[in-house]
């Protein structure tokens, strides 16, 4: 899909630095045929007026209106599309029951590729509908709900990185999902490989393959090895989940004396733009090593909650130099909304810096420098996500892609209210848009600079 040139004019705000929120009052940004921004022009600019006037006249103009705000928008780097269903169900268990008793059932079911119909384009248009502009999905094992999913990404025209699952350990796998052999698995992904890289309408990558090992107890050594030979062969990021709970953390050192971080590097699956959800349990020379490889991290605050036992150690990573992004880890996160996994994340820090047992005395019962503040937490769901897989969107900068939201909260079924003289600044609105809003205040959302989503028609 291709965009007419354009020129957006309104409040835009951004967190292009981790932790510095920038404001942009009457802002002109211009995006070029390719959905490129090709600049951004502030009113003190000398050919702000020209530029303006220009764009008026060649019904090029797009204006936020009063009270709205531009935004990036947001970078969800972990998904489980087949999970949607399930969203905000059985999170009663711990996770391998959740996997074994309701997970894997659900999942098995996208044999019927009927069902990836019916279930996807839901999805998909949740996530656009929630601020959601680029999506990092599994999809299942299987190859043809797997190609609906690519293919209904870019339908809908939504940035994505989608996997085809692998899971063949026949020990820890179902007999009713899982690959029949490694072979199978390695096999199935570079169909789907170059299934996605050959498909009608996606010549400019929008949406791409992902390597994707479920995660080291569902896979063999023989998966995980032809897995990390392809990820190079392909020059294709890999997506896994590591360290996420107890259960899995312990479960790859008994298996293997080493913990998941060493092994994934082992088999050849940390590399640049590698996605490795959670990573709860890490040791320090783990995220070294994750650091060197220039992997990152898709850091799940709600699902956490519910699956991984503790609090991910954000600030830790953050200050040893990690790239870290957020996921909503659909459906281990009951929430398709990237705005509630910031607050989320807010929240869950605070509870790390402070520690929640109140039996503690204050000096032993939390982590001291845990919290992270709602720029931080907005730079992690726009311009920390794009870092991970090192792509150019997250931010309002030329050469960056028009990825973004248009957000304006003055529908009658907002919860977002100013009050004139208190709280009525860009950023007071923006603080309350990160807390409180909700889909009906995101009117309009483009990708590559292509309107994807408009709630005015
Ligand atoms: N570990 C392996 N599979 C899954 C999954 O589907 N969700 C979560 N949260 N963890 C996993
Ligand atoms: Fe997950």
């Amino acid at each position: 899909m291709r965009s007419a040139p354009f020129t957006a004019l309104g409040t835009f705000a951004h967190t292009p630095k981790r932790g510095h929120l920038e404001i942009i009052e009457h802002g002109l940004v211009h995006v070029d045929a390719s959905g490129i921004i090709s600049d951004v022009i502030r009113p003190d600019q000398p050919r702000y007026q020209a530029v303006r006037e220009q764009a008026a006249t060649s019904g090029q103009l797009i204006e936020g209106g009063p009270g709205s705000l531009f935004l990036p928008g947001m970078v969800d780097l972990h998904i489980h599309a087949p999970q949607w269903p399930q969203l905000g169900q059985a999170l009663h268990l711990p996770l391998d029951r959740w996997l074994n008793e309701y997970t894997f059932p659900l999942e098995a079911r996208y044999l019927d590729p009927a069902l990836a119909r019916a279930v996807y384009p839901q999805l998909v248009q949740t996530l656009l509908a929630n601020g959601t502009t680029t999506g990092v999905y599994f999809s299942s094992i299987h190859q043809e709900a797997s190609e609906v999913l690519a293919k209904t990404c870019l339908d809908a025209g939504q940035r994505a990185f989608v996997g085809r699952v692998v899971m063949d350990d026949p020990s820890h796998c179902p007999d009713d999902y899982r690959d029949a052999s490694a072979r199978t698995g390695l096999d199935g992904t570079l169909d789907f490989i170059t299934f996605v890289r050959a498909m009608t309408g996606n010549e400019s990558a929008l949406v791409q393959p992902m390597v994707t090992p479920r995660f080291i107890p569902s896979c063999t050594d023989q998966a995980l090895e032809g897995l990390g030979n392809m990820a190079g062969d392909q020059q294709c990021r890999v997506q896994t989940h590591c360290s996420e709970g107890d259960w899995q953390h312990q479960f790859v050192i008994d298996r293997f004396g080493h913990s998941d971080t060493y092994m994934l590097r082992e088999f050849g699956l940390l590399r640049p733009g590698s996605v490795l959800a959670h990573a709860n349990f890490l040791s320090g020379p783990d995220m070294q090593t994750i650091a060197q490889e220039k992997a990152g991290i898709a850091h799940c605050p709600l699902s956490n909650a519910y699956l991984a036992n503790s609090v991910f150690p954000l600030r830790q990573a953050l200050d040893l130099g990690l790239r870290v992004g957020l996921g909503t880890d659909i459906a281990g996160g009951p929430s398709p909304s990237l705005f509630e996994n910031c607050r989320y994340a807010i929240s869950s820090s605070r509870m790390l810096e402070d520690g929640v047992d109140p039996a503690r005395s204050a000096e032993e019962r939390g982590r001291a420098g845990s919290r992270i503040d709602f720029m931080e937490a907005y730079w992690l769901a726009t311009a920390g996500g794009a870092q991970v897989l090192d792509i150019p969107v997250g931010r309002f900068e030329p050469g960056c892609c028009f990825d973004a939201l248009l957000v304006d909260p003055s529908g009658p079924h907002s919860n977002i209210h100013c009050h004139p003289g208190i709280s009525d600044t860009a950023k007071a609105l923006f603080q309350k848009v990160l807390y409180h809003l909700t889909r009906s205040d995101i009117r309009k959302v483009w990708v590559d600079g292509v309107m994807v989503l408009n709630q005015d028609r």
